[in-house]
C-alpha cells in the first residue's frame, strides 16, 4: 500500500541513494517500538504450512531478506517487522572499506532487473558486532552473517579475513554464510574452486568449532553461498562437500549474482553482477543440481528473480528449502514479502501439498 506511493520518489533518485534512504527509513523505524509493532501487525503473515525448523533454528516462514541490502546491519532491527523470515546481514569484511567507485547500482526497471559493482563497502565486522549486540535477544527471526574478505588481502590469505570476521561476530549470529561467490571483488570466486574451498571451509569450520568451545554454544550451521555461473563438474565438486562423513558446510545459497548477459538484453552495458528476473531461470537449475546431487538431505537457500509466489513456488519445487530476495523488493516493495506469504499456502494447497516442506524437491 505505501510502496507504490514511495516508488517514484525512489526512482527518481540514484539508485544508491534511493537505498540509503530506505535504510535510514528502517533505521529509524526500529527505534519506534510503536510504529514498528504496527507495521509489523500489517505486514507479517502467519501459517502453518510455513513454518520450519532447519539446523536447529526455527522459521516462521521461508521468505528471507538476501544478503547486501544491509551489510551493516542499520536495518536489522526493523526488517523482521516487513514479514521475512530471516535475514542475512553483509557481506561483512573484517576492515572497513569503501568498495567501488560510485555509480555502481543500476536499475533496469522494464526487465526487472539490477546490475551491481558494489565491491563489498562496509563499515568492517566491528562496526555490525555493535549493532547485532544492541538487537532484541533471542533473535525474533533467523540472522545470519555472511562473510567475505576485504579488497586488498591477498587471495592466499583469505581464508584469515572470514575467520577474523568470524571471531568478532560469532556470538550475534544464527547462522554463517561462506561468500566466494561476489563478482565484484578481484579474485573472489577463484575461491570455490576445487584447489582453494575445501581449505578455506576446513579453516572457518575449525574457527566456527573453537569458537563454539569458547563462548559454550554449538557451531553455527555453515552455509556457502555460490555462483550461478558455475559448470555442471563444478556444482557436483561442491554438493560433495556437504555430504559424507564429515561434511565441510550444513548448507547451500544458491545464487549469488551472474556474470552472464542474455542476448536478448542488449542494454545491460555495465559491468558487474546481474539479478532480478533475467536471473531466475538459472538460479533454479543450480538449486535443482545441488537437491539432486545431495538427494535433498542438505537444505537449500534459493535465491535469484523471486519477484512473485509462482516464482517463490517454482523455487521451492527445484529444491529450496528457503527463499531470500533482494531486486524483487527493489521493483516491489516490502509487499511483495506479503503478498508471497499469503499465496504460498494456497498454491501448496492446489497441487496436494499441505506444508512446503512436501513440494520441497518435486520438480528438481
Ligand atoms: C545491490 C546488490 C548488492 C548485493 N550485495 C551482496 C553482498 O554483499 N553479498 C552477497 O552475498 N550477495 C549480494 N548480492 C546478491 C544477492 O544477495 C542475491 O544473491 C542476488 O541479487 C540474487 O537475488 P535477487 O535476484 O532476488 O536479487 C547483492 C545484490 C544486489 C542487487
Amino acid at each position: 500500500m505505501i510502496y507504490p506511493l514511495l516508488r517514484p520518489l525512489l526512482f527518481s533518485l540514484e539508485a544508491e541513494q534511493a537505498h540509503q534512504l530506505s535504510i535510514l527509513a528502517l533505521e529509524t523505524l526500529g527505534r519506534m517500538p510503536r510504529s514498528l509493532k504496527a507495521v509489523a501487525e500489517y505486514l507479517s503473515v502467519s501459517h502453518p504450512a510455513l513454518t520450519q525448523t532447519l539446523w536447529g533454528l526455527e522459521f516462521p516462514n521461508p521468505v528471507g531478506l538476501a544478503a547486501g541490502y544491509d551489510k551493516d546491519a542499520r536495518a536489522a532491527a526493523a526488517l523482521p517487522a516487513l514479514g521475512f523470515g530471516f535475514l542475512e546481514i553483509g557481506t561483512v569484511t573484517p576492515r572497513p572499506q569503501a568498495g567501488n567507485p560510485r555509480p555502481r547500482v543500476f536499475r533496469y526497471p522494464d526487465s526487472q532487473a539490477v546490475i551491481n559493482r558494489m565491491g563489498f563497502p562496509g563499515e568492517g565486522a566491528a562496526a555490525v558486532a555493535l549493532r547485532l549486540a544492541a538487537l532484541q535477544q533471542p533473535h525474533p527471526v533467523p540472522i545470519g552473517i555472511n562473510l567475505g574478505k576485504n579488497k586488498e588481502t591477498p587471495l592466499e590469505r583469505a581464508a584469515e579475513d572470514y575467520v577474523s570476521t568470524l571471531d568478532t561476530l560469532f556470538p550475534y549470529g544464527d547462522y554463517l554464510a561462506v561468500n566466494v561467490s561476489s563478482p565484484n571483488t578481484p579474485g573472489l570466486r577463484l575461491l570455490q574452486a576445487a584447489d582453494a574451498l575445501p581449505e578455506l571451509l576446513t579453516q572457518v569450520a575449525a574457527a566456527n568449532q573453537r569458537l563454539a568451545a569458547q563462548h559454550q554454544h554449538p557451531p553455527l550451521p555453515l552455509l556457502l553461498k555460490i555462483a550461478p555461473d558455475l559448470s555442471p563438474e563444478d556444482i557436483t565438486f561442491i554438493a560433495r562437500l556437504a555430504l559424507g562423513d564429515a561434511p565441510l558446510v550444513d548448507g547451500f545459497i544458491a545464487t549469488n549474482t551472474t556474470l552472464a548477459r542474455p542476448p536478448e538484453h542488449p542494454e545491460y552495458t555495465e559491468t558487474g553482477g546481474l539479478s532480478g528476473a533475467p536471473l531466475r531461470q538459472r538460479a533454479n537449475a543450480v538449486i535443482a543440481q545441488l537437491y539432486r546431487e545431495c538427494s535433498g538431505s542438505v537444505p537449500i537457500i534459493g535465491v535469484g528473480g523471486i519477484a512473485s509466489a509462482a516464482d517463490a513456488y517454482e523455487k521451492i519445487r527445484a529444491g529450496a528449502s528457503l527463499l531470500q530476495i533482494y531486486t524483487g523488493l527493489v521493483f516491489q516493495g516490502p509487499e511483495l514479502v506479503r503478498d508471497i506469504l499469503l499465496k504460498l499456502p494456497e498454491i501448496c494447497q492446489k497441487d496436494g501439498y499441505s506444508h512446503i516442506h512436501a513440494a520441497c524437491g518435486t520438480c528438481a
